[in-house]
């Protein structure tokens, strides 16, 4: 029974986070440690990227967002972008059975006219396999940029304005909202990066204006389940204000 697992695990399901977003980072410097090819730390993280998706599962986390390729990671070296992106067309392939066995819905936010053909055709044939799924969503966020996500709306909402379709008071936060990628979903409440770096690197930045954040410092491919199960105790602690004074 579910109440024996999250009595096992220390965890209220109650003050569970709807969404989770992950900022997955490390994989270069996982491969480096070992001498290896950064591209076999990528390999392993897709590892990690599995476990994280059944602990959510099983938690029953409702959202899952995971940060897999930046805008700005196009720049990397191009045998590095290219290893990358075989590598999930072949995650997609693989998963995708798993993914709808399970009763998740898969999503991808970012530019995803930007990615190879292949990729693209493996994403679109597992989203339409997955889209009446209801119990999780698991966004992939793909040549994806916070920067990016924000200019597209205001251009998309500037067109409309400039069609008479939006008039200037109309235009509120909620209205940006609804123009991102991320569109009718809730904000993340938690954010957790691993690789122990203090920054954002441009993502989500409008959804996580308050959102609780974690870093560790363990590189992605080492990252497991019971750290993940730490980092959602750790949650469940604190105090979210949300700019308010609790009185008690
Ligand atoms: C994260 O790992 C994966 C991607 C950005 C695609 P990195 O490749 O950034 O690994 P480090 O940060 O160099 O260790
Ligand atoms: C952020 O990691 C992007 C992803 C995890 C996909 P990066 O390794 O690209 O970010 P920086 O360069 O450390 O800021
Ligand atoms: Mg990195």
């Amino acid at each position: 029974m579910k109440s024996d697992l999250f009595a096992k695990i220390n965890i209220d399901p109650v003050k569970l986070p709807v969404h989770v977003a992950i900022i997955m980072d490390g994989n270069g410097r996982w491969a480096k440690k070992r001498l290896m090819n950064r591209i076999m730390g990528h390999e392993k993280g897709a590892e990690t990227v599995r476990t994280v998706i059944t602990s959510c599962r099983e938690f029953e986390i409702k959202i899952l967002t995971l940060y897999a390729f930046s805008t700005e990671n196009w720049s990397r070296p191009q045998k590095e972008v290219n290893a990358l992106m075989k590598l999930l067309e072949k995650f997609i392939q693989s998963e995708k059975d798993e993914l709808h066995n399970k009763n998740i819905k898969l999503n991808v936010i970012g530019q995803k006219e930007r990615l190879p053909e292949e990729v693209r055709e493996e994403l679109d044939s597992a989203i339409e396999r997955t889209k009446d799924n209801n119990k999780m969503t698991l966004n992939l966020a793909l040549s994806y940029g916070a920067r990016e996500e924000i200019t597209r709306a205001v251009r998309k909402i500037a067109y409309e304005a400039e069609q008479g379709k939006v008039s200037l008071e109309d235009i509120d936060e909620a209205m940006i909202s609804r123009y991102l990628y991320t569109a009718d979903r809730p904000d993340p409440d938690l954010l957790i990066r691993t690789g122990g770096e203090m920054r954002v690197s441009n993502f989500l930045l409008w959804q996580i204006a308050y959102s609780e954040l974690f870093i560790s410092k363990t590189l992605w491919p080492d990252f497991k389940r019971n750290e993940f199960i730490d980092i959602l105790q750790d949650y469940q602690k604190r105090d979210r204000r949300f700019g308010k004074v609790i009185c008690s």
